[in-house]
């Protein structure tokens, strides 16, 4: 029924019409006024602007907010019914745009909307029903106010963290990528991707492909990495997360592999993901992504020989945002024959298959009223319980943690009593700039241990605070003696370190250190002789290993939102328990930085070179500690030789000999003993996070094919080789063999 309304559609639009509908633009050319990032003036639409976008250009797609302009839900669900209801009328076929948004941790465009933990939060919770629920709820409120499209998840690795972008991701392991971007994406899509259904929305995984691992770490630079490697660490979580999981559209990479932007490649556009990968929904590009193909990549002549070039490689959709030059070349291409029909009919096609499946020509407008459950205490609930499994305890000497609730403390640091830095990323640059203003119903920190401990018993100590710009606070200059003579008759100092919150290129750095102030107050607070809990609010691992030695507790939090404050002095007073575990490899130097699994060779101790230059992360990936403590009590495998067809059952026994009731992410790793290509040292097969009981035993059965086990050999081809393996939970170790070679994808 879908294809029939689609071809009926396709075969009456003129090519302008069809063209169109490939062309999205932002908000902002929609407007009155200038910028529309850093203007405070209420948001206008310029009659002038709609008609040419709409009437003249027949624009199908929209994207992005009016910053802080526009905020309430009331707000635009007006603005995007006005803009809908235009766009329909000079349709001539009455199609209506679709409007997508960067909805990355909830509907974070609108006041009141219920955010999450940033992905890499969500990461740690290593908890797929919470992910789930975060992009159910997400898809609700972002639905709510009339946007059925989500640029939403992130499916690149955050396999280095130098990457300003590392936030945004599931962390380093393509298997737990893969498992969270699965729910992800049915989280806004629903089970069976039915966003027909007025509280889902379309997904659309992101960047396409190998966007994380630029040669530097910055954003939107040449990025080498050989097919092999491509194929076996950076597809798999789009593959399996993304496209098997139903995903309806796809952002592109905005840089370069191996010398080839990502918007000129055929073959990765459409030889990898629409024909060997059998994506059947449409490809968007990144912001100004096909005239970059000129002014930054210097792979065509001119703007209109990057249309042709982008075209032709597959993409459907350009986010061009700005300028209607894009339309006009295309259509001037086709009608040169330098861009075939057929391939605007497939674009076209492609975009209209998901209007049509999300309902837009029957229901083009949302009713407010039909979402009371739009910033419910429920969804909040979500939100803590997510940001509570997240938040992750690195250290904890001598017990320091928990702490007693008699006790008075100091809290002091650049996140200490600021919402912005829980909450990180964009929703504090493009998409808001009021900050606090649209936080004050949240607590920080500071705030949250007041509540706890009570006023009289909590002192501030006001550091600087992250500049807008970043955590570039090192030009601060501090005598620190106000610190010392405040902390003089507490019984705990806690200093919230970290990063501000940034945004894609903004979070390029030079030095991936704590920076110098906040490792300085480290020192500092140390010195006075009392308890330190370090937590820090960060987007990646930024590196401790020089002040880590002087203080006894640390906890990671991310980006751990709204309710972080809350539920980070929930877990450090222990009325909840810690069971947040790295989604990366925590690194001690900045020389250690290893991306990928480790090999061997990382850890060999070679004759003549100091321990040091071996791999010692600072914690490794999967690691964190719990008030529980668990013992793995066996490990087996239901036989010793298995076939390439087989699956191998794994029954692991784990116990909690604690009396603190906690919850544990059983990790199931594997190691291959030789191969052709120098095997990992270990690498994540399965994982699955359950509840224990103090004193229980609880039993965990993993089923791990063993075509799982294959690896990308030098002909490209995903292989499993005979011989011996191992798999391992914790310290536990269950040796097999496989006893045939066979090439199986
Ligand atoms: O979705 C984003 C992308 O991740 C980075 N560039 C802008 C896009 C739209 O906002």
């Amino acid at each position: 029924e879908t294809r029939e309304k689609v071809d009926g559609l396709i075969a009456e639009m003129t090519l302008e019409e069809k063209v169109g509908q490939m062309t999205q633009i932002t908000l902002d050319v929609l407007g009155k006024g200038e910028d529309v990032y850093s203007s405070y003036e209420p948001f206008e639409l310029d009659p002038e602007m709609m008609e040419k976008a709409f009437r003249t250009y027949q624009v199908g797609s929209v994207l992005n907010t009016a910053n802080n302009r526009a905020r309430t839900p009331e707000f635009w669900n007006e603005l995007l019914s006005e803009i809908q209801g235009y766009a329909i009328e000079e349709s001539g076929q009455d199609i209506p745009v679709i409007y997508g948004l960067d909805m990355i941790h909830g509907a974070s465009y609108v006041d009141g909307a219920t955010l999450f933990p940033q992905q890499i939060g969500m990461a740690a919770t290593w908890n797929p029903e919470l992910v789930r629920r975060a992009g159910e709820i997400t898809a609700y409120e972002t639905r709510a106010t009339g946007v059925a499209w989500t640029f939403s998840p992130v499916l690149d690795l955050g396999v280095d963290p130098r990457w300003p972008r590392h936030w945004e991701t599931f962390g380093e392991d393509p298997y737990l990528s893969e498992v969270l971007g699965y729910e992800l994406v049915k989280g806004y899509e629903g089970e069976d991707n039915d966003i027909g259904n007025p509280y889902q929305i379309a997904s659309c995984p992101k960047h396409f492909l190998g966007y994380s691992h630029t040669l530097s770490g910055r954003d939107r630079s040449p990025a080498w990495i050989p097919e092999s490697q491509l194929r076996e660490y950076h597809v798999p979580p789009f593959e399996g997360g993304g496209i098997d999981a139903g995903a309806l559209t796809v952002m592109l990479n905005s840089g370069e592999i191996n010398g080839i932007p990502f918007h000129s490649s055929k073959e990765l556009i459409t030889g990898l993901l629409k024909e060997e990968m059998g994506f059947e929904g449409f490809v968007l590009t990144d912001w100004q992504d096909i005239i970059y193909l000129y002014t930054r990549h210097r792979v065509a002549a001119d703007y209109k020989d990057a249309v042709r070039m982008a075209i032709n490689a597959g993409v459907d959709m350009s986010m061009v945002p700005y300028d209607f030059d894009f339309s006009r070349y295309l259509v001037e291409l086709v009608n040169e024959g330098e861009v075939p029909m057929d391939r605007i009919d497939d674009a076209v096609r492609r975009i209209l298959t998901v209007k049509v499946k999300m309902g837009l020509f029957e229901t083009p407008y949302t009713v407010l009223d039909d979402y009371p459950e739009f910033a419910s205490e429920a969804f909040a609930d979500a939100s803590r319980q997510t940001a509570l499994e997240s938040i992750t305890l690195l250290k904890n000497e001598d017990n320091v943690l928990p702490l007693d609730p008699d006790i008075s403390a100091l809290i002091a640091g650049p996140a200490a009593n600021t919402m912005r830095p829980l909450n990180g990323g964009w929703s504090y640059s493009w998409q808001g700039d009021l900050v606090d203003e649209f936080t004050e119903d949240y607590l920080t920190i500071y705030d949250a241990f007041s509540e706890k401990l009570g006023e009289g018993n909590v002192t501030l100590y006001e550091t600087v605070r992250f500049d807008h710009d970043g955590a570039f606070d090192d030009e601060f200059v501090d005598d620190f003696d106000a610190f010392r003579q405040k902390a003089e008759d507490k019984d705990v100092i806690v200093l919230a370190v970290g990063e501000n919150s940034y945004c894609e290129g903004e979070g390029d750095l030079d030095d991936l250190y704590l920076s110098d102030y906040q490792q300085k107050l480290v020192r500092v607070a140390a010195e006075t002789g009392k308890p330190v809990v370090m937590v820090l609010a960060q987007g990646r691992p930024r590196i401790i290993s020089k002040v880590e030695p002087l203080v006894p507790a640390i906890v990671n939090a991310y980006l751990p939102s709204n309710y972080g404050g809350e539920a980070l002095v929930s877990l450090l007073f222990g009325e909840s328990n810690f069971s947040g575990r790295l989604p990366y490899t925590y690194p001690r130097y900045p020389n250690k930085l290893i991306p990928y699994y480790h090999k061997h060779t990382e850890n060999l101790e070679l004759e003549g070179t100091p321990t040091g230059t071996q791999f010692y992360p600072q914690y490794e990936f999967g690691f964190g500690l719990s008030y529980s403590e668990f013992e793995y009590v066996s490990l087996s495998t239901d036989a010793s030789s298995y076939g390439v067809d087989d699956i191998i059952e794994v029954t692991v026994e784990v116990q909690n000999v604690s009396d603190r009731d906690g919850k544990e992410t059983v990790m199931l790793f594997s190691s291959q003993d030789y191969a052709s290509i120098t095997p990992p040292v270990k690498r994540l097969r399965d994982f699955e996070k359950i509840e224990i009981a103090a004193g229980a035993t609880e039993e965990v059965t993993f089923r791990v094919p063993v075509s799982k086990l294959a690896f990308v050999n030098d002909n490209n081809e995903w292989i499993v080789e005979e011989g011996g393996f191992v798999l391992r939970v914790d310290g536990l170790e269950a040796p097999f063999t496989v006893t045939e070679t066979q090439v199986v994808f």
